[in-house]
Formats: structure tokens, C-alpha cells, sequence
């Protein structure tokens, strides 16, 4: 499936984004556990305090290891150089597509916002400009779409970026069957793709979503209404929304919390309580690991993402314990664990458990109650 602002690659577009895509797979699939013997062989062993710190600092000297984390590095760099050219190229019509969408929802952007240093000081995936840059139009917007599709190597619900969107209403269904939300907000929704699917399933609730880029909120606005859905899009800060206290029945985030730091990740759980009616519910769901039950190599394999692919909180957002920051926050009834990625809108088949079934197969799930 696709919709109506998907910027179109042609066919040079198509072959080098299909490449990227394959080159991905095959340094992940058959490249990387090279790396992890290597990784492995230099294990200082249990009783050393900080092990992945030590490993990752003794690959540095390993040929092999230097070769695989930059050419990972340059397929990032390839894959959005070749999705910009595909939105450059029609990025007159993608803004004529926009400006002619629909009536539905609206668009707040504020001129005088302020992006948070996390967000400025390293452009996160490498992707040019980052989330807040404000380009004319919809460039940002459409670049981070493409490009997130071509990322996720199309496992995140294909074009259509909705797989997160849809587990957050798999672990609704799991963990809140009861909860009929009449105003509901999505914190750092990006182009909209998690929004869409939860919107769509609560026709009667007023939609409302954030994120800090105008460009990228600009295509969020126009995409959401050419699917046929209203939500009303304002660019603000997930840590000080500026909305009224209690103004909201459901809060959620779908991988926001790992692009953010550990401080903000506090600040965030408090105002999603201050945001909160009694008896709302919070959701906040994540990648599917937690750092201290990741093997060696895969806590290596996270500072190679810190460094290589600007994860500024990957760290944080997977050793942070939960329940302390959203009891510490006024929260009650804590569910942390893992919902099964839904696939094709089956909400009744996503399981919510304490184990993670792995990377695209579930996503790891903090939520609460406000009382
Ligand atoms: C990985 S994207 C996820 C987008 C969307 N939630 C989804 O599921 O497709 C993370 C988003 O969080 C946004 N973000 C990060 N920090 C933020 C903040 N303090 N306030 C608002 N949005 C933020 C980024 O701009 C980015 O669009």
C-alpha cells in the first residue's frame, strides 16, 4: 500500500534505493557476525566493569571492524542523498500535492520555536538537516517518509511507515479495551505515520500531534488529510507542550524516547502526566531491547550506533527503568513488557508479555494509568 504524497523514485532512483536497501541486508545478515566473533574475541571477560566500552574501544584497531562500520555509515549517507534527489525532483508538485489536500485538521507551526540542543547538535540517522530542519514545503517531510520506508527495509508496514501506529492499538486492545479516548495526542509524531492508524480507529476522539520540524509537520498535515484523516498538527516540544493540563484522555509516543536524552525522557513522562485527565492513559512505545539483557556484541552494537548513526539516547531510552519514571511521574498501574508487532491490522492477535520476541516482531511497551 501507498497513499497520495509518497514522493515517486524513477527507475535510477528505484535500482539505487533497491541497492541500498539489499546492502543493508547483507552487511547486517552476513558481514556483522564476523564483527561479533572479532568483538568476542576481545572480551576482557565478566569481572571487567565495562566491558562493551572496552570491546568497542579495541575494534577501533581491527581493520575489519573500522571497514564494516563506515561503509554501514556511507549506506546511510547513499540512501538519503538518493531519496532527496527522488523528492527534489518533484518537490514543486509535492507542495501542490499539499496545498491542495484536503480540509481536515489543521497545522500550527510557531515561528519563534526552539528546538532542543538533542535534536540540533547531531542530525539523527545521518538524515541531511535533521528532523527540525525548515526547509521550504514539504522537502523535510517527504525525505523522512521515503527514506524511513527504505530504512526500515519496508518492515515497519511498508510506504505506509504504520506498523508502530498499529502496535500502540494492539497493546490498547491487550491492556485498556475500556478506554474511548475524546481527545488524544501523539508526542513526536514525525510525518504522521503512527498518528494516521490510531486516529482512524477513534474516529469520534479529536486528534492532536506534535513534533518540532515545520517542513516535516507541513507534509504530516498534508498526508494525514489525503488518507481521509483529521488531526490537528502543532509544532512544540514534548517536554513543555503548552497545552492545558488535563486536556487529554490518551498520550502516546512510538519511538521517541530513544532520540531524546535521559533528562528529557524524565521530563516527558511528567508532562504527559500534567496532560492527562483522570482516569487517561499513557503510552509509550520503544525499540524491543533493554540494555542490560542484551548479549555482548549487541551493547557493542550500540555504540556504533551512537556514533556512527547519531542514536543520541538509544543507551538511555533501553536502560531506563520505567516503572520508577512513570510512578516517580504520579502514574498508578504500570504495564512494562513487550506487544507483538501487529501485522495486518489484527489487533486480537498482538500478545502483551515480559519477553521481547525480537527486533520488527515486537516493541518494547511502557504505559499507565492516571488516577
Ligand atoms: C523515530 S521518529 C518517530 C516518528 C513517529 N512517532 C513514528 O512512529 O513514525 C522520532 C520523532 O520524535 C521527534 N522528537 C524528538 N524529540 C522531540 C521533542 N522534544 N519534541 C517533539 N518531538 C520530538 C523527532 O523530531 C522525530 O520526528
Amino acid at each position: 500500500m501507498t497513499h497520495p504524497m509518497l514522493a515517486q523514485a524513477n527507475h535510477d532512483e528505484q535500482a539505487e534505493q533497491l541497492f541500498v536497501r539489499d546492502l543493508k541486508q547483507y552487511l547486517t545478515a552476513e558481514v556483522e557476525p564476523l564483527q561479533r566473533g572479532i568483538a568476542e574475541a576481545l572480551d576482557p571477560g565478566p569481572g571487567h566493569n565495562a566491558r562493551a566500552e572496552h570491546v568497542y574501544a579495541a575494534l577501533h584497531h581491527v581493520p575489519a571492524f573500522r571497514s564494516w562500520a563506515g561503509v554501514r555509515r556511507a549506506s546511510q549517507e547513499l540512501l538519503w542523498q538518493s531519496v532527496w534527489d527522488t523528492v527534489e525532483r518533484q518537490a514543486p508538485s509535492l507542495d501542490g500535492l499539499a496545498q491542495a489536500a484536503p480540509a481536515l485538521g489543521s497545522l500550527s507551526l510557531d515561528p519563534h520555536f526552539t528546538v532542543p540542543d538533542y535534536l540540533e547538535d547531531a542530525h539523527v540517522h545521518l538524515m541531511p538537516g535533521g528532523y527540525s530542519l525548515d526547509a521550504d514545503g514539504v522537502r523535510q517531510g517527504a525525505v523522512m517518509d521515503r527514506g524511513g520506508a527504505v530504512y526500515m527495509l519496508g518492515r515497519n508496514g511498508g510506504f505506509m511507515n504504520d506498523g508502530r501506529g498499529q502496535t500502540v492499538l494492539g497493546h490498547l486492545a491487550a491492556c485498556y479495551p475500556d478506554l474511548v479516548p475524546a481527545r488524544l495526542l501523539e508526542l513526536g509524531c514525525g510525518i504522521g505515520a503512527s498518528i494516521v492508524p490510531v486516529a482512524r480507529a477513534f474516529p469520534d476522539a479529536e486528534s492532536v500531534a506534535i513534533d518540532v520540524g515545520s517542513s516535516m509537520l507541513r507534509y504530516a498535515h498534508a498526508r494525514a488529510a489525503h488518507l481521509g484523516v483529521a488531526v490537528d498538527f502543532v509544532q512544540a516540544d514534548a517536554e513543555a507542550t503548552g497545552f492545558a493540563d488535563e486536556s487529554f484522555d490518551l498520550v502516546f509516543s512510538a519511538a521517541l524516547l530513544h532520540e531524546t536524552s535521559a533528562e528529557a525522557i524524565t521530563r516527558i513522562m511528567a508532562e504527559c502526566h500534567r496532560l492527562l485527565r483522570k482516569g487517561g492513559v499513557v503510552v509509550h512505545l520503544e525499540v524491543p531491547s533493554r540494555y542490560a539483557q542484551l548479549d555482548l556484541w549487541t551493547q557493542v552494537r550500540a555504540e556504533v550506533e551512537h556514533d556512527y548513526n547519531n542514536e543520541p539516547a538509544w543507551r538511555a531510552a533501553t536502560s531506563a527503568d520505567y516503572a520508577a519514571l512513570l510512578t516517580a511521574a504520579g502514574f498508578v498501574d504500570c504495564r512494562i513488557g513487550f506487544q507483538d508487532a501487529v501485522r495486518n491490522g489484527d489487533l486480537a492477535a498482538s500478545h502483551f508479555g515480559p519477553e521481547s520476541k525480537g527486533t520488527f516482531l515486537s516493541w518494547f511497551v511502557a504505559s499507565a494509568r492516571k488516577v
